[in-house]
């Protein structure tokens, strides 16, 4: 187990007195950029990918990046650079990948819902595995393979009933969750479509949620996958890999959280059982550290009973996690200000009471026109984007190496009305 200040490699740390990002100034960036800005380094990325690569290079594997945690152009490419294979969840993210260079070959296609439109582009590109939600899926999936002369791979999705003990919102591997198919049908499924012609069944998949830390719902469910992948195996069924999903969190509040190491001491020797190639899926624990969001303070205010508020040029647009999920995230002040720390309710510009970043948060003094920056932001933040009261989508930034690159440009107003009449 490892906190927040241990072995994770943490980007955002003060350069004399300001803070930055690898070095970087982040005023220096933000004088150029603009704000709000989501800012990345690149060095987290590669440290944080390679910590899971190499707690599990005794065993066969292949990491497949969840590009749902972050699909910026630049990041999915570094992340190809690094060796990595792509997990899109939808026609979107399928395509960003092969923009970014990654082979359909390389690609598994999760995710509840799929379109037939995006069945048929999946297919027709000869994506590696489509790992499918249910029966009816796979049915559908072998119909649209069938008319196209192909043959697709295959993967089933199964819900084990475990519960990730994570929140609720983000638990998937429960059977009140949409997602999969129950554990205890899909061996039938399998067996039913043995000989269908145009499925090639290539493995199983399972993924019970995200931001898990502990280990053992992570081993219940290794065990419970590779068990069905022994029965599937009793039945026939070539399998070629079990995808173990993603979930790893990280350690948003410096509480215990699951070293990569201890994650793969867990789940191998449950996958020893079967000797297959194991596909993760991570998402969060190979971005999550990587970005913050920097915003400047356009006011603040103090109410008759104390409560003090800054309210910052980003919200719930730019960063939804804690208004959706109750989330923490770190926030610092980019040049933090001599004199008594004091309690303050940190907010964002949009019309909603749930545009809240934090809840009486220890400070530094702050003023109108000071930077903050929102840490642990490089996984579902800037995907989960809105243009809510007409917000624009933040820039983003990529540090590499000393040198910094707009990888995004700041969204124009004209960007969003040119979809309109
Ligand atoms: N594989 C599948 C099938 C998934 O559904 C997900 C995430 C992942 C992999 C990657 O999981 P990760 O390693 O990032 O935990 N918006 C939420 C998180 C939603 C996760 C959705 N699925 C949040 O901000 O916490």
């Amino acid at each position: 187990m490892i906190t927040c200040d241990s072995l994770v490699y943490q980007p955002f740390q003060p350069a004399g007195d300001a803070l930055a990002c690898d070095g970087v100034s982040i005023e220096s960036i933000v004088e150029h950029a603009g704000t709000p800005t989501y800012i990345y380094s690149a060095r987290a990325i590669r440290e944080s990918y390679r910590a899971i690569d190499q707690a599990f290079a005794s065993y066969p594997h292949a990491i497949h990046y969840a590009l749902k945690a972050n699909s910026t152009l630049a990041l999915v490419r570094l992340l190809r650079q690094l060796g990595s294979r792509a997990d899109a969840n939808s026609g979107g993210e399928i395509r960003v990948a092969e923009r970014a260079g990654f082979s359909a070959r390389d690609i598994v296609f999760t995710g509840v819902g799929k379109t037939r439109d995006e069945l048929e582009y999946a297919v027709a590109q000869g994506v590696g595995t489509i790992n499918a939600e249910s029966a009816g899926e796979l049915d559908r999936i072998a119909t649209i393979a069938r008319a196209q002369g192909r043959i697709a791979r295959v993967a089933l999705r199964v819900n084990p009933d475990i519960d990730a003990k994570s929140h609720p919102n983000i638990s998937t591997g429960l059977k009140t969750n949409k997602f999969g198919v129950p554990l205890q049908d899909a061996r039938a499924i399998y067996a039913a479509r043995r000989d269908v012609p145009g499925l090639q069944f290539a493995g199983v998949h399972i993924h019970i949620g995200s931001q898990i830390t502990t280990l053992e719902p992570l081993r219940r469910a290794a065990a419970a996958l590779v068990s069905l992948a022994l029965e599937l195996r009793d039945d026939g069924v070539a399998l070629e890999h079990v995808d173990l999903g993603g979930g790893l969190g990280i350690a948003y509040e410096g509480r215990p959280i699951i070293d990569p190491v201890d994650y793969a001491g867990a789940v191998i020797p449950e996958l020893t059982r079967i000797g297959l190639p194991v596909v993760l899926e991570p998402g969060r624990a190979v971005v999550g550290y990587s970005g913050a969001l920097v915003a400047r303070i356009v006011d603040t205010k103090c109410f008759p009973d104390g409560r003090r508020f800054a309210v910052l040029d980003a919200g719930m647009g730019e960063l939804i996690r804690p208004a959706l999920y109750g989330s923490f995230h770190r926030i610092l002040p980019v040049v933090p200000r001599p004199g008594a720390q004091q309690a303050w309710d940190v907010v964002g510009p949009i019309c909603e009471s749930s545009d809240v970043f934090a809840r009486d948060r220890v400070l530094p003094p702050l003023q109108v026109d000071d930077l903050v920056a929102i840490l642990d932001a490089g996984a579902y933040g800037s995907v989960m984007g809105s243009n809510y009261n007409r917000h624009l989508l933040p820039a983003e930034v990529l540090v590499d190496e000393g040198q910094w690159t707009i990888i995004r440009r700041r969204q124009t107003l004209e960007d969003v009305l040119a979809l309109e009449s």
